[in-house]
């Protein structure tokens, strides 16, 4: 029988699993016509016990044009979790419905906890402030086909680096590739979580910390914004305080390497200015589209048809 397997967090997929990964994508890309029928008669599951719009949507794009069906909830409120189911039964009867499940939740360690009751693959889609492995592939896809390379390249990450999933999910994959370093740029407060810092050490890679976006932007083949993220403060007050750290605006760029580009998962709120967005390095729009065809491979890739 085919191990059941599941994308919890980027580490479950080996270098050269994302590099087939971002192989199929560039195929679909160039070839949609050949995948319009792949998953018909497959169904995906999308459970969001959080908010999104890219994620959610882009898996739905995904499944939609891969010639197969969605279906779910994008809220806990409207799912039987408000009248106090589990994840682990939510899960189980989802495995009974769906032959690929897609899940999101506030909760650090619930897609684990749902991965143990699956019969059929889960992914992450994101869990509290801890991974969003499908956010890092989508940015990988990105950078992948803006350089050719993933390698020999200086990342400059920016903002909620505490919380920031996103983030932890990038560095996690990134510190596996040659040459590749990372630029820190956060408020003290928001600082990376210390075991994020000790696989980085582990790995032997070389990081630093600044508090000056401006100084940083010279050095950087990828900056990579992100949001505070006011859902994951106890205090309101803090959130307030930190919001507005750090905000990208054109004339910042002018120092900038002309090929750097500028990602951001998305949202944004205040931390990149909108005269950024005609600027040719602003990639963040082309990263929410590559989202689509990486979760389009990776849904094939699960379900043991790539
Ligand atoms: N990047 C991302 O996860 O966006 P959503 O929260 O809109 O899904």
């Amino acid at each position: 029988m085919k191990e059941l397997r599941h994308l919890i967090n980027i580490t479950d997929l080996s270098i050269e699993e994302i590099s087939h990964l971002v192989e199929i994508a560039e195929d679909i890309i160039d070839n949609p016509e050949n995948y319009q029928e792949a998953c018909a008669h497959k169904k995906l599951a999308t459970l969001f016990f959080e908010p999104s719009t890219r994620t959610r949507l882009s898996f739905t794009a995904a499944m939609m044009e891969l010639g197969g069906n969605v279906l779910g909830f994008d809220q806990a409120a409207s799912s039987s979790t408000a009248k106090g189911e589990s994840v682990s039964d939510t899960i189980v009867m989802a495995s009974c419905y769906a032959d690929i499940i897609a899940m999101r939740h506030p909760k650090e360690g619930a897609p684990f906890v749902g991965a143990k009751a699956a019969t059929v693959p889960i992914i992450n889609a994101g869990d509290g402030g801890h991974f969003h492995p499908t956010q890092t592939l989508t940015d990988i896809l990105t950078i992948h086909k803006k350089f050719g390379r993933m390698e020999n390249l200086t990342i400059g990450l920016c903002g909620d680096l505490k919380f920031g999933r996103t983030v932890h999910s990038l560095i996690e994959a990134m510190l596996r590739y040659e040459g590749v370093k990372f630029v820190m740029i956060s408020p003290e407060e928001l600082d990376l979580p210390g075991y994020i810092k000790e696989s980085m050490d582990e790995a032997g890679i070389e990081w630093k910390e600044v508090r000056s976006l401006e100084e940083a932007i010279p050095e950087l083949d990828v900056l990579y914004m992100t949001r505070v993220q006011k859902e994951r403060f106890f205090n309101e007050e803090d959130y307030i305080r930190l919001k507005d750290s750090f905000i990208l605006k054109r004339n910042m760029l002018r120092p900038a390497k002309e090929d750097m580009i500028v990602m951001h998962p998305l949202p944004r709120v205040n931390e990149i200015s909108v005269d950024v967005d005609d600027d040719p390095r602003a990639a963040y729009f082309f990263q929410a589209l590559m989202g689509k065809y990486i979760r389009m491979a990776l849904i094939l890739f699960m379900l043991g048809m790539k």
